[in-house]
C-alpha cells in the first residue's frame, strides 16, 4: 500500500505520542518524537551549564556545540517503545523530568536549534511512512504531508495528564505547578517567533478532552484509511 507522511501537532500534554506511537504501529510506519529532540538539546544545554542563574541561554556556546549534539532513536527490544539517544547513551528517562520540561521551551524558540532539528527531520521523513509528532510538523517540517491532525485537549486534561504520567513514573510533583508549567510552555510554542504552534489550514482538529486512548486510536485510523483511499 502506498505510504504516506503523517503530521500530528498540537499542545503539549495532550497525548499526541500516544496516539502517534500507536498509528505508527498499527500502520507498519516509523514513528518520530519530535519533542524528543528538543528536549535531548535542552539536557544538553542543562548539563554544559548553558543556562545562568536567571535561565538565560548562553546562546553562542550552544550553537557551537550543535554540530555535536547528535541525537537518534532506537526501539527498546523489549517494550518496542522508541528510545532516545544524546550522543549514543539513551536519555529518555531524563528529557522527560519536569527540570528539562520548564526549560525546553526557550530552547524550542532558538532559530539556529529549530533549523538544525526541522533538517534532520526532514531527512528522517524523505522515504514516507512516518507519523512526526510535534508542534511544527504540519506547517514548517512537512508542509506537504498528506495527513495532518492537529490536537488539543483543555488545560486541566492536559495538567492531569502530564500529572498522572509524571507520578507513575515515581517523580515527585504537584497538580498546580504541572498546570502552571503546561499554561506557560502553550504561552511559549504560540508565541515564539520561528514556527509558532499553528494548526495548519488543512489540518483536521481532534479535541480529545472526552476520549478514551482506544476512541482516538479508532479515529485516526478511520483518517488514515479515508485519506488513503482518496488518492
Ligand atoms: O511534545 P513535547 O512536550 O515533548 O515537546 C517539548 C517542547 O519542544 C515543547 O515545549 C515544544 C517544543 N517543540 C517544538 O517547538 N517543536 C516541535 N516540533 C516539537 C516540540
Amino acid at each position: 500500500m502506498k505510504k504516506i507522511t503523517i503530521a500530528i501537532d498540537g499542545h503539549s500534554s495532550c497525548g499526541k505520542s500516544t496516539m502517534a506511537k500507536a498509528l505508527a504501529r498499527d500502520a507498519g510506519y516509523i514513528y518520530v518524537d519530535s519533542g524528543a529532540m528538543y528536549r535531548a538539546v535542552t539536557l544538553f544545554a542543562l548539563r554544559h551549564g548553558m543556562f545562568d542563574e536567571t535561565d538565560r541561554i548562553d546562546n553562542v556556546r550552544l550553537e557551537e556545540a550543535m554540530p555535536g549534539i547528535q541525537i537518534s532513536f532506537k526501539l527498546d527490544p523489549e517494550t518496542r517503545m522508541p528510545q532516545t539517544f544524546l550522543n549514543g547513551e539513551n536519555v529518555e528517562e531524563e528529557i522527560r523530568t519536569l527540570k528539562v520540561s520548564s526549560h525546553v521551551s526557550p530552547i524550542a524558540a532558538l532559530p539556529f536549534v529549530r533549523a538544525a532539528l526541522t533538517r534532520q527531520q526532514q531527512e528522517m521523513g524523505k522515504e514516507k511512512g512516518i507519523v512526526m509528532d510535534g508542534r511544527d510538523i504540519g506547517t514548517a517540517v512537512f508542509p506537504q504531508a498528506e495527513l495532518k491532525i492537529f490536537v488539543t485537549a483543555s488545560t486541566e486534561v492536559r495538567a492531569r495528564r502530564r500529572y498522572d504520567e509524571l507520578k507513575s513514573k515515581g517523580q515527585q510533583v504537584d497538580l498546580e505547578e504541572v498546570r502552571k508549567n503546561v499554561e506557560e510552555r502553550d504561552y511559549i510554542d504560540t508565541h515564539r517567533e520561528t514556527a509558532p504552534l499553528r494548526q495548519a489550514e488543512d489540518a483536521i482538529v481532534l479535541d480529545n478532552s472526552n476520549m478514551t486512548i482506544e476512541e482516538q486510536h479508532r479515529w485516526l485510523l478511520e483518517q488514515l484509511q479515508t485519506r488513503i483511499e482518496k488518492d
